[in-house]
């Protein structure tokens, strides 16, 4: 039995408060993409937790799988784990051997190329951690995995043969003086191998290296129930979103299974789940048809929603750009990754304003398109054709998710209810959730994926 969480817009949807919201009822929660460029919000009680690697599940006590298809950084994801024990929390993360390693240099080439690439609009916005161009190496073959950190001999061939590679990489093509720079050590076999090396012993010690297919195949055949996490979401998916201003893999359900060794049968018999946020926001760069800035009531707006509903980067601190609903982008991302449910989050930011819009479809070159195109050139052509809703009133919003524990949508304003039987028609999902705050007890809870896989 499984239960796939998918970001359905740009990212940041709320996927973390959902894995914490359903987790309780998983004995293992699966990062299968992605690296520490997430950053999951989990709010239990009076206490946040924002992770960037340690699956959501870690706050419940479940055991956290990074898969394969993640990236890891062992540097954060060991600050991370030791954060997360200094605030009594005693998180059991396993990770795939075959996993790729963020090294220093990655980091340092992201930042250089996005540089270069921002003098022809090119740049992503990356959130700098290096995710790139460690799935470029893993792509080329080049690339140093999390089973190679735990043999010091081939962890050295590996870093022999790229390291020099890298450096003419920094040096010849981006005019990078690395011994007068400040990353001379990421590009420093030695150093390399000494950190790196201590990484795989801690690894080892701590019996966190797995075979994540056969670690997921053992738990399945234990009857335990697995979660994936996705992180990201569908239109920075590197196939399925608005290329080039992407992330390197891929947030969608297929994901799930190439990403953690499971069959695309096990993904497929359980729940895939898409995380709506009730408007977008966007960290990164590129077109944004549905985007709150063109007038300065536009803007007024923009910042009134940025305010209330806190868009600001959890993994990098920057203003999230705003904009309305979009729902060709959503009618993409339901049909790519199958949606059997959504849950629709942060409905308490939009209460209250004096006028509430939805992108129903696009015009593009004249005619009218419902579902996203295929080309980045062609989105940033399409014109939002707005459908207006009836906005509704703020209200006493835990009250709303108290009622709501027994009254379900009933608990909801009317306007609300309306906004979400007509996203959930466009989408045709049903409605699984409900968010009307941060922390665990403001979800409304329709129905629990796990009852119904
Ligand atoms: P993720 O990357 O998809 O897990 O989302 P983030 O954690 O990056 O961003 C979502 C933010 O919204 C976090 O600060 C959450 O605590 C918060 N949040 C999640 N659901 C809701 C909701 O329904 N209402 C409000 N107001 N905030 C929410
Ligand atoms: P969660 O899991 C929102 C965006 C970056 C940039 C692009 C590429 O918290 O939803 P990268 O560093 O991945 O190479 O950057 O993707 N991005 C995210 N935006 N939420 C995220 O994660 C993101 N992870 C990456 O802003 O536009
Ligand atoms: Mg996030």
């Amino acid at each position: 039995m499984t239960v796939t969480i998918v970001g359905s817009q740009l990212g940041d949807e709320g996927k973390g408060a959902l894995v914490d919201r359903w987790g309780g009822d998983a004995d293992v929660i699966v990062r299968y993409q992605g690296g520490d460029n997430a950053g999951h919000t989990v709010v239990e009680g009076g206490d946040e937790y924002k992770l960037s690697l340690v699956p959501s599940g870690a706050v419940r006590d479940k055991i956290g799988v990074l898969g394969n298809g993640c990236v890891v950084n062992p540097r954060t994801l060991f600050e991370e784990i030791d954060g997360l024990r200094d605030r009594g929390l005693d998180p059991d993360v396993r990770v795939a051997k075959r996993a790729h390693a963020i090294l220093p240099y990655h980091r340092v080439l992201d930042g250089i190329e996005e540089e270069v690439k921002s003098d022809s609009d090119l740049d992503a916005g990356t959130t700098g951690r290096g995710i790139g161009p460690t799935y470029e190496d893993k792509a080329g073959r080049r690339g140093i995995r999390i089973g190679d950190l735990l043999d010091r001999e081939v962890l050295r061939d590996r870093l022999e043969y790229v390291v020099p590679q890298k450096r003419a990489l920094a040096e010849e093509v981006y005019g990078l003086d690395v011994a007068a720079s400040d990353h001379a050590d990421a590009f420093d076999v030695d150093a390399l191998l000494e950190e790196y090396a201590d990484y795989g012993d801690r690894l080892a010690a701590d019996g966190m290296a797995i075979n994540c297919s056969q670690f997921l195949h053992e738990a399945r055949q234990a009857g335990d129930r697995i979660m994936f996490e996705g992180a990201q979401g569908t239109s920075i998916d590197i196939d399925h979103g608005i290329y080039p201003y992407v992330t390197s893999s891929n947030p969608t359900a297929g994901g799930a299974a190439v990403g953690s060794g499971v069959g695309p049968t096990v993904v497929g018999q359980g729940e895939v789940v898409g995380i709506v946020k009730a408007y977008l926001s966007r960290v990164g760069t590129g077109p944004l048809p549905t985007e709150l800035d063109g007038t300065d009531r536009e803007e007024e707006l923009a910042d009134h929603i940025r305010e209330r509903g806190g868009e600001f980067g959890t993994v990098t601190g920057r203003p999230r750009r705003i904009g309305w609903l979009d729902l060709p982008m959503l009618r993409h991302a339901a049909r790519v990754s199958g949606f059997t449910g959504i849950a629709v989050n942060h409905v308490d930011v939009l209460s209250g304003l004096d006028e509430l819009k939805v992108c129903d479809a696009y015009e593009l070159d004249g005619e009218r398109i419902e579902s996203m195109p295929a080309t980045t050139e062609e989105w940033g052509r399409c014109e939002p054709v707005f459908r207006e809703f009836d906005p509704w009133p703020d209200v006493d919003w835990s009250a709303v998710a108290a009622e709501g524990a027994d009254a379900g949508l009933d608990a909801l304003p009317a306007e609300t209810r309306a906004y979400l039987e007509y996203l959930s028609d466009a989408v045709d999902a049903p409605v699984y959730a409900v968010g009307v705050g941060p922390g665990r007890e403001e979800t409304i809870e329709l129905a629990n994926p796990f009852e119904t896989a």
